[in-house]
């Protein structure tokens, strides 16, 4: 058993901030069985280790729910709009996954670089080839972050060297689900048809039949993020009303469909989301970048669509999630709407763990939950510790968080209850 000391600060599935100033957490291998006054948990388990962060916040670990491996080198690309971003920086790049070595290289960098932001949950996107997905995986077991990972699906409107045909498609995803899908406790594959521009039908028709004979996995896909793609998603199925309704056709909605951006969404489709209890991932500091358009929050809750969170990096500028949720309060800013400290917190935690059907699992410092969490030491950032030199109320913490935190002042990260190397 360890107990770790430190000012505790979560939000509990019930919207209410846990907060203990002088507060403590103690765990049993993964399972968090203890929370709250330190003097109280120290009494409790005296034969526990102790771990003593005084003067350091422990708060949950961050869940990332959008972001693509083999873009993690191409972040910062200047001066295009979606379609012309893909075409002019990310296909080249993505090519070069095929080298295997390469992959390794990125995979290390990026999963370090994940953790050292406190992140401790991804749901990546991949590269097409199956051999740079395994070193995805490898590398995501070894170093200690949970992941969901899938190997990108695309068979048109891309260079040749990142088409696998539908056939090909079947047989890999088929293969690594069952070498990485629940083996180890961390891991699980998502189905992950890149959008629909790149599918033919004859793939979207082979995810279909993957989501029937695998309908416990996630399926991950892009939607709605940029004008030019939704024209031409109109042009490529005129047979279909909608964007979303080409997604419905190869039964690809549902409770375990994560669908990022959503920017540029008609009520009909708000309809057939809440319909089909399908997902949405808002990527604030990707839609600034690519001028994809201000996420129209609200519209979300009006209609009862759950929302989670991610960086989308490459398109996304920061792997920080405290810099992204920054741009998802100054994004709703713009639109005259105010987003509040408990919101934005809630988007990168409880609300990104739900969903990916992990509520009870992980998002929260709870007893029965996962121990995969961020200790963060002021003292190593200097503004922020100017910041956090008078009396703050919670809220007022965790928005300075927010509005000024990153990787500087990450102390250590906890996964499943080991401190991990990054
Ligand atoms: N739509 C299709 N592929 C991509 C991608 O790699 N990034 C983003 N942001 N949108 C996409
Ligand atoms: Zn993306």
């Amino acid at each position: 058993m360890k107990v770790l000391m430190g000012e505790v600060i979560s939000l509990n599935r019930d919207d209410h901030w846990v907060h203990f100033p002088d507060g403590a957490i103690c765990w049993d291998n993964e399972v968090i069985v203890d929370i709250g006054l330190r003097s109280e948990v120290v009494a409790r388990y005296t034969d526990a280790t102790i771990i003593d962060k005084s003067g350091c916040l422990i708060l949950p670990g961050f869940i990332d729910c959008h972001l693509h491996f083999p873009q993690y080198e191409i972040m910062g690309s200047y001066g295009e709009e979606l379609l012309g971003w893909l075409n002019k920086y990310t296909f080249p790049e993505e090519i070069s996954f095929n080298q295997q070595d390469k992959a390794e290289k990125v995979a290390r960098n990026l999963i370090n670089n994940m953790l050292s932001n406190g992140t401790t949950c991804g749901v990546f996107f991949s590269s097409s080839s199956y051999k740079a997905t395994q070193v995805l995986f490898k590398n995501l077991a070894t170093l200690g972050l949970r992941g969901v990972v899938g190997k990108v699906a695309m068979d048109r409107f891309s260079p040749e060297e990142l088409i696998v045909l539908p056939e090909d498609e079947y047989t890999q995803t088929k293969q690594l689900i069952s070498e990485f899908h629940n083996k180890e406790g961390r891991l699980t594959y998502a189905l992950t048809p890149r959008f629909a521009p790149t599918c033919t039908e004859a793939l979207l028709e082979v995810t279909q039949k993957l989501r029937a004979e695998f309908p416990d996995l996630l399926l991950q896909t892009h939607y709605a993020e940029n004008k030019a793609e939704i024209e031409w998603v109109q042009e490529l199925f005129p047979q279909h009303k909608s964007y979303l309704e080409v997604y419905n056709h190869y039964d690809l909605l549902g409770d375990k469909t994560l669908l990022a951006h959503c920017i540029h969404v008609e009520d009909e489709d708000l309809k057939l989301l809440q319909k089909t209890k399908s997902k949405v991932v808002h990527c604030p500091t990707s839609n600034l970048f690519l001028g994809s358009g201000l996420f129209p929050y609200e519209r979300f809750d009006e209609y009862s669509i759950d929302v989670g969170f991610g960086s989308d990096i490459g398109a996304g500028t920061k792997l920080s999630i405290w810099s992204n949720l920054l741009s998802a309060y100054e994004i709703q800013k713009m639109r005259g709407k105010s987003l509040s400290p408990k919101e934005l917190f809630k988007l990168a935690t409880l609300d990104s763990a739900k969903i990916l059907g992990m509520q009870n699992k992980i998002g929260a410092l709870e007893e029965g939950m996962q121990v995969d969490l961020q200790i963060i030491d002021p003292k190593k950032h200097k503004l922020l510790n100017d910041r956090f030199t008078r009396e703050l109320s919670v809220e007022e913490k965790v928005f300075s968080l927010i509005s000024l935190c990153d990787d500087r002042a990450t102390d250590s990260v906890v996964v499943a209850g080991e401190f991990v190397c990054y």
